[in-house]
């Protein structure tokens, strides 16, 4: 198998890449289209994927750890997204927004979704498959009208426009790099250039509870699992497993 399928236009490229990691897709095998038709985003959502203006990809990752630092993975994969693209754009701010929003001046213009085999798995077959989804040459027009206040891309932010299948390889290279780093050195060493980028700390900022309450409270940064903590208040810290998290004064 060819370590990367480029498609004009698909559903989906983490639906592909997780059927083909069921047949036995390795290591940094990629999926790349140009569109989506059922682009998929976090917590059920969509992930809007105007045609050949953005990156659209995923990457099969069969990392060399323990199911239990799978969901880890996903900030690993942030950083390694982050870390690419500050040296493609030296001089715009990108950030990240927990879990692994990419950001620029207050805008996202990125996100990853992660989908882990199942813990039955045996280790040797087990994979996360990476997903990520960047605006990169996407003009603001191009965005739902819902999303203009809120979306950027790197061309508006730039000026410029990129070639996405460029740019597309050296996030893979990134992320692999990362993910050997977690594999070597420990999640440790990628959270503490992680928190170097962490838009919400110290920030105000607010989620909706299960059961429908709205908690506000400052950003405190990801813990040792990758979980967000925040205090509010009356110093009560919480821990944030899941969910969407966002800065009280933009509501972005
Ligand atoms: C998010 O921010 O909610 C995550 C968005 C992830 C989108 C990418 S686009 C390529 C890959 N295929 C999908 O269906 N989703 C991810």
């Amino acid at each position: 198998m060819d370590n990367l399928l480029c498609l004009t236009s698909t559903g989906s490229t983490n639906d592909d890449a997780w059927q083909l990691a069921l047949k036995g897709a390795g290591h940094g095998f990629g999926i790349i289209a140009d569109t989506q038709l059922a682009g998929k985003g976090r917590l059920g959502k969509d992930w809007v994927s105007p045609a050949q203006t953005g990156l659209y990809c995923s990457i099969v990752v069969r990392p060399n750890l323990p199911f239990t630092e799978f969901p880890k993975l996903t900030l690993t994969a942030g950083l390694a997204l982050c870390s690419a693209v500050e040296k493609l754009l030296p001089g715009i701010p990108f950030g990240l927004k927990w879990p692994n929003d990419l950001y620029c001046n207050r805008k996202k213009c990125g996100g990853i979704l992660t989908e882990s085999s199942s813990p039955n798995c045996p280790d040797e077959e087990s994979f996360v498959v990476v997903g990520i989804g960047l605006n990169v040459n996407t003009p603001l027009a191009a965005f739902p009208l819902e999303l203009q206040q809120k979306a950027t891309s790197f061309r508006i932010q730039s000026g410029k426009v990129f070639d996405i299948l460029g740019l597309y390889h050296k996030i893979h290279d990134s992320l692999l790099d990362h993910v050997r780093i977690h594999e070597t050195h420990g999640f440790d060493h990628i959270l503490q250039e992680w928190r170097k980028r962490d838009l919400l700390f110290g920030k105000e900022m607010q989620w909706v509870t299960r059961d429908k309450k709205v908690i506000t409270a400052c950003g405190m940064g990801p813990d040792a699992n990758g979980q967000l903590l925040a205090r509010d208040n009356s110093g009560r810290v919480y821990e944030i497993l899941s969910g969407d998290v966002q800065l009280a004064d933009t509501g972005n």
